[in-house]
């Protein structure tokens, strides 16, 4: 199975989040199906650095230099994302899917968004969000558009300094389980990752969906 990590916006966690759920569990790959701003260093690259050496990584399905939106992207370097070609690898034991921006990103020039991907391919999500001031909107907007279009959500992880109010707003407004609290790690590194990874998902609520028999750090 595959578990999409997705988030309120860009820049928002879905990367270090990724790399945390390969140290956690070390069976599962890595796919990123659309990349933009690769001039700048990719995703692919930084969970290589960040998650345990080893980790399986796919070959992204697209990916465009420019940071902007896929969509834009695609159009300037003469292209167009043919959504029914990014499908998660199913004999891959565990996937991670590391999804672009927010849900509601734009994909194709035709108003194709990244949730019609997630409605496509029917797979459970987590949603990473800021712990800070603008959470409670940003979050709660993402959960209505994702349940909107029937899209399994497995929880939400909080990212940034822990917020006991912000948390518990989002569980109570949100109807959804905050599954982990990611501090800021500095440094930020493949250490510090393995080690906040121990106290990730303590209850291996995610561990079936990324195939895992045990919900054990190994
Ligand atoms: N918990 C964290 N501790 C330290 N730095 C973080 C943490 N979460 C995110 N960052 C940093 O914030 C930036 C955005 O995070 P990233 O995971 O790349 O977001 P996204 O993949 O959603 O665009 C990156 O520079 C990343 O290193
Ligand atoms: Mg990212």
């Amino acid at each position: 199975m595959s578990l999409v990590v997705t988030a309120t916006g860009t820049e928002v966690g879905k990367t270090v989040v990724s790399a945390l759920l390969l140290a956690r569990y070390r069976q599962a790959s890595y796919w990123k199906p659309v990349a933009s701003g690769a001039c700048e260093g990719s995703d692919s690259e930084t969970v290589q650095r960040l998650a345990p050496e080893g980790t399986r990584i796919l070959e992204e399905g697209y990916s465009f230099d420019p940071p902007v939106s896929p969509h834009l992207a695609a159009r300037w370097a003469g292209e167009s994302i043919e959504v029914e070609r990014l499908v998660p690898k199913g004999r891959e034991s565990g996937l991670v899917i590391e999804g672009i921006g927010g849900v509601m990103v734009p994909l194709r020039d035709d108003g194709v968004l990244f949730l019609d991907l997630l409605v496509q391919w029917g797979q459970p999500c987590l949603l990473v969000a800021s712990s800070q001031l603008g959470t409670l909107n940003h979050t709660l907007l993402s959960l209505a558009a994702l349940r909107a279009q029937r899209v399994p959500v497995a929880g939400v992880v909080l990212n940034g300094p822990p917020n006991r109010d912000n948390r518990e707003a989002i569980e109570r407004f949100g109807e959804v389980e905050v599954i982990a609290e990611l501090p800021v790690l500095d440094p930020l590194n493949r250490s510090t990752v393995t080690q906040a990874a121990s106290g990730f998902d303590t209850a291996g609520q995610l561990a079936g969906l990324l195939d895992q028999s045990q919900g054990e750090c190994r």
